[in-house]
């Protein structure tokens, strides 16, 4: 029997708990080559049905890979600028050519799907990883299933897999895709808890987080290895610059929205005024950014801890307070995720 895994992707059965009607047919799996169409296009699942499937212990529900994709508002298909085989385009502020209409996205090669395959099963470890910090289990799940979905239609997408693959090379000394990872979870579970319910702003978001620091990618190894307390006033310097490359990369492909370049360029503006590169005050910053700032910041001192100490998730709210640095109604939304904490 043909695995049909790679055609769908999960969504948490709680997106669908209002009984909106939804315009795609939605899917309970039974196996990896069988699943069940439960609700036609248009239909949806009333609270009923929602609460049956709970009953009977179903925790997320299933739509095909590109009704997902338009039902965030990413349009998936091959990118006009193709980057050369096995690199990320290289940094420059040329003006993007005209694009052609887009194509209808083509059945996923087997390498591809293995590349695919890598880069779920990757998350998926460092998801589980994510697990404890006395977050809501519900939360969690449903933010943990958006990110997978966001990982498995973006892979669909031939420029935005590369860069995806580019940072999950798999080296202890390069846990950039991990650190990707664990900051697109943390940005979508705080706009949840901010009200966040459009899917595709949670999907631009995820988008933004997972790519936020693609230009690293293009940066000096030996720069890269360099703990940041070690680093020279010019090498810091240089090593900001990763914001600016960023976006100089994400621009020069289709498919991605303006939200998602504004993230990768302002991840590290303080609402203080004092961040870089550009020294933004806080009504200059894109919304998104100010989520992705305080995830990042919070995932850096909390799971990768690469210069110092991991610390724990208090005092890592703590230095998040204490800094001058970050949106108020994020960190308070913040500290409500975390308020399960012993
Ligand atoms: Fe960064």
């Amino acid at each position: 029997m043909p695995d049909r895994d790679q055609e769908f992707v999960e969504v948490s059965i709680e997106e669908f708990a209002t009984g909106k009607p939804v315009p795609y047919a939605i899917y309970i799996r039974l196996t990896s080559w069988k699943y069940l169409q439960i609700a036609s296009p248009g239909d949806g699942l009333d609270r009923e049905r929602v609460d049956v499937y709970r009953d009977r212990n179903v925790k997320c529900l299933y739509l095909l890979k590109e009704d997902f994709a338009r039902y965030v508002g990413f349009a998936v298909g091959p990118s006009a600028i193709a980057p050369p085989a096995g690199t990320v385009p290289p940094p420059t502020a040329a003006v993007p050519a005209p694009q052609p209409p887009p194509r209808p996205a083509a059945p996923l090669k087997p390498a591809i799907a293995h590349q695919v395959n890598l880069l779920k099963n990757a998350a998926s470890g460092t998801l589980s990883l994510l697990k404890s910090n006395g977050i809501n289990e519900f939360l969690f799940e449903a933010s943990k299933d958006f990110v997978q979905s966001t990982i498995s239609v973006l892979a669909d997408d031939q420029n935005a897999l590369q860069l995806l693959s580019a940072i999950n090379t798999q080296q202890a000394q390069n846990p950039l895709y991990e650190h990707s990872v664990g900051v697109t979870l943390y940005s979508i579970m705080l706009a949840r808890v901010l009200g966040w319910r459009s899917a595709p702003n949670f999907f631009k978001l995820g988008m933004g987080a997972m790519l936020h620091d693609i230009g690293f990618n293009s940066m000096d190894d030996k720069l890269m290895a360099k703990r940041e307390f070690d680093l020279t006033p010019a090498e810091r310097k240089q090593r900001e610059q990763h914001a600016e490359w960023g976006a100089q990369i994400l621009k020069q492909l289709t498919s991605v929205p303006p939200e998602v370049l504004a993230i990768a360029l302002q991840h590290h503006e303080h609402v203080s005024g004092k961040g870089y590169p550009k020294g933004l005050k806080s009504a200059q910053i894109n919304p998104m950014s100010k989520i992705v700032a305080v995830a990042d910041r919070f995932c850096e001192l909390v799971l990768d801890g690469p210069d110092s100490p991991r610390l724990s998730p208090e005092s890592a709210l703590q230095q998040l307070f204490d800094a001058d640095a970050y949106d108020a109604d994020v960190l308070s939304a913040l500290k409500r995720l975390l308020k399960n904490l012993p």
